[in-house]
């Protein structure tokens, strides 16, 4: 990929920049900030870092937004992070407006790249975006199931003392506190996790899956999380970027997938070059399929 720009150089935006850059996935990346002196600040300090880690990525900052121009790849992480007692959908109007403001921006200066949503309500960010540009469906997705299901597989590494690397786990739904970890999809290396963990002890699991982001900001009280959904971010990237055609859960456009439509949440789909080749449906049993009806309903409830 030669060009990535990141609009929102804040946490999240300096870890993603940091490890797109140290693995090379594009070029060129830009990231373009309300504060140019920051955002500048914040690219040159990833570039100074280039003969240390060895990598060629340019990096640049600022704050025009013609920076962007000739993007393959958008990835928008401006806009308010949550405050401690807040939900993500709390955000929903004041990052609506920011998100608005950089739509535009894309329609001028990039209107062929893809666009790769991490603001929350991230669900409903991406739908709106998908919806104002009037682009190809798969080339708008969000982040969510990549970061929740790496949080589910974690807590298993740790409940279980296995290595993370060999756990695979898989989250779906929207990116809020009724999201669906599917308990029956979670493997050990291709054994079901129900061989080590009782019924418990995996319901345990699951509640604190949905209460990841939150409990990581209560800790820090001044920050949501930022290393891991860089991590997450990067992984997307990597699989768009490469053409590596991963299945991977994102925030994807339903027309009828899962007997949803007109919504945005996150599905297991195939994420290449293009973006969202295809959406994959899996057989859910009712229980599962009555919590992602939940989790829809309260996306949808913020959809406006
Ligand atoms: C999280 O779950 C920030 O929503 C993000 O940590």
């Amino acid at each position: 990929m030669y060009k990535i720009s990141i609009v929102g150089p804040g946490r999240v935006g300096e870890s993603t920049a940091q490890i797109l850059a140290k693995n090379e996935l594009c070029r060129e990346l830009v990231l373009i900030g309300r504060n140019a002196n920051r955002a500048c600040g914040v690219a040159l300090d990833i570039q100074e870092s280039a003969t240390l880690l060895g990598f060629d990525t340019r990096v640049s900052g600022g704050a025009e937004p013609a920076l962007m121009r000739d993007s393959e790849l958008v990835i928008f992480t401006a806009g308010s992070p949550r405050k401690p007692g807040m939900s993500r959908n709390d955000l929903a109007a004041a990052n609506l407006a920011v998100l608005d403001q950089t739509l535009d921006s894309v329609r001028q200066y990039a209107p062929d790249a893809m666009l790769l949503l991490v603001t929350n309500p991230v669900d409903v960010l991406t739908y709106h975006a998908w919806r104002v540009t009037g682009l190809r469906r798969g080339q708008v997705f969000g982040l969510s199931g990549v970061l929740d299901s790496a949080r589910m597989a974690s807590f298993i590494s740790m409940e279980t003392g296995f290595s993370a690397r060999d756990i695979n786990t898989l989250v779906i739904g929207g990116h809020g506190d009724a999201m669906v970890p599917l308990v029956r999809y979670a493997n050990i290396n291709g054994i079901p996790v129900s061989q080590f963990l009782d019924q418990a002890t995996l319901e345990r699991l699951v509640a604190h899956t949905r209460q990841g982001g939150a409990e990581i900001l209560a800790l820090k009280e001044t920050s949501s999380a930022y290393d891991s959904p860089a991590a997450a971010i990067a992984t997307m990237v990597d699989a768009v970027a490469r053409n590596r055609r991963r299945i991977l859960p994102c925030v994807a456009i339903l027309d009828g997938e899962y007997g949803e439509r007109d919504i945005a949440m996150g599905v297991p789909v195939v994420l290449g070059g293009t973006g969202v080749e295809r959406i994959i449906e899996l057989p859910l049993d009712g229980d599962e399929l009555a919590a992602l009806r939940a989790s829809a309903d309260e996306v949808r409830a913020h959809l406006g």
